[in-house]
């Protein structure tokens, strides 16, 4: 199958965006065609700063490296270094009935916090339908909150093919169920627009201030306490091993567990997990012409594959 992803680089690389999304791209990579781009035109709905959204961009690429994307088997490339999908979105905004856009969750939480929206944030999906679709997507691993946008893809896809004839490939969203939502210190879930987020590569006392500072309850040491509520113990079971998460689960309904430990162990755990990946990093920031080959050479591949896609759209909208 083709299997296509972005993140957008508003700001840096979090464990929700690991778990939610980086971590099916690392399995995937093994067993499909797969595309996975940093969404940096994406970011720019929200980040209006160019220093800042050229180091993130950067940052994001060797982040998905450290964490073990393999270029020789993914397709690894900047949004911006394909401009065709920028005129696939124009073209798919022609057809985009306004009430489908008005719809979106994203959107309508966005203007619900009292952000004035613009027209980036409210067009937004059909990018991302671009993005998706130019590669002729089959499946697209995201988290649970993205699931809707790429139903809409799916929908205008379906839109245009019912005009132009069966130009387009209907796309999937594909969701990991059991970490659907990895909640932030603050117990929202975790987001980059939220400042509540624990970042995989951050210095290891940031991380542990930052662990030690999840929020909970006021249970005491001894009472018993309810592991599925608690933030603490939702990070916990991400990285435990099997046989210490029903441990630490027993003890939670028993009582005698105190959140100061398991915040403790969790620092470990989270150092321990990502160590091999936080060497990476560190000699990829060493050596940045690394990241930028793989994405120059992504960019020649996600090219080569878009011209494909837009050959077809051009010659049927008559463009
Ligand atoms: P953010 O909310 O920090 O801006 P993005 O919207 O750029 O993150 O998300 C990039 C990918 O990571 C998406 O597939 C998204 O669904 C996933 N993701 C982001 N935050 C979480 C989270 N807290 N839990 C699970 N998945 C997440
Ligand atoms: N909108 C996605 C997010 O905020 C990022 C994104 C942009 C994306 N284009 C995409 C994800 C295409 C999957 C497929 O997370």
């Amino acid at each position: 199958m083709r299997v296509l992803s972005g993140i957008q680089p508003s700001g840096q690389l979090h464990l929700g965006n690991y778990f939610g999304a980086i971590r099916q791209y690392l399995r995937m990579q093994h067993e499909h065609e797969c595309f996975f781009f940093i969404a940096n035109y994406h970011a720019m709905t929200t980040l209006h700063d160019g220093p800042a959204l050229r180091r993130n961009s950067f940052d994001a690429a060797a982040d998905f490296l450290a964490l073990g994307l393999d270029p020789e088997r993914a397709t690894i490339f900047l949004q911006s270094d394909l401009p065709e999908v920028t005129e696939l979105a124009w073209i798919l905004s022609t057809i985009t009935p306004m009430g489908l856009l008005q719809r979106c969750h994203a959107y309508k939480d966005k203007v619900a916090q009292g952000i004035s929206p613009d027209h980036g944030l409210f067009a937004y999906p059909v990018l991302m339908a671009a993005d998706i679709l130019i590669h002729r997507s089959e499946l697209v691993p995201v988290g649970q909150d993205q699931k809707q946008h790429v139903e809409v893809s799916r929908d205008i896809a379906q839109k245009f093919n019912s005009i132009y004839g069966d130009v387009l490939t209907l796309p999937e969203p594909y969701i990991l169920a059991d970490v659907a939502v990895v909640p932030g210190v603050d117990g929202r879930k975790m987001s980059k627009s939220y400042g509540n987020t624990i970042g995989m590569f951050e210095p290891p006392r940031e991380i542990e201030k930052k662990i030690m500072s999840i929020k909970t309850d006021s249970t005491p040491v001894e009472a018993p306490k309810n592991p599925e509520t608690c933030n603490v113990f939702a990070l916990f079971r991400l990285f435990a091993s099997e046989s210490e998460r029903e441990d630490v689960r027993r003890r939670y309904l028993e009582g005698g567990i105190g959140y100061g430990e398991v915040k403790r162990r969790l620092v470990e755990l989270v150092l321990e997990h990502f160590r091999e990946a936080r060497e990476r990093r560190a000699e990829l920031s060493a050596n940045p012409e690394i990241v930028r080959k793989v994405l120059a050479r992504g960019a020649e591949r996600a090219r080569e594959s878009a011209a494909i896609t837009m050959r077809e759209v051009r010659r049927a909208v008559g463009v």
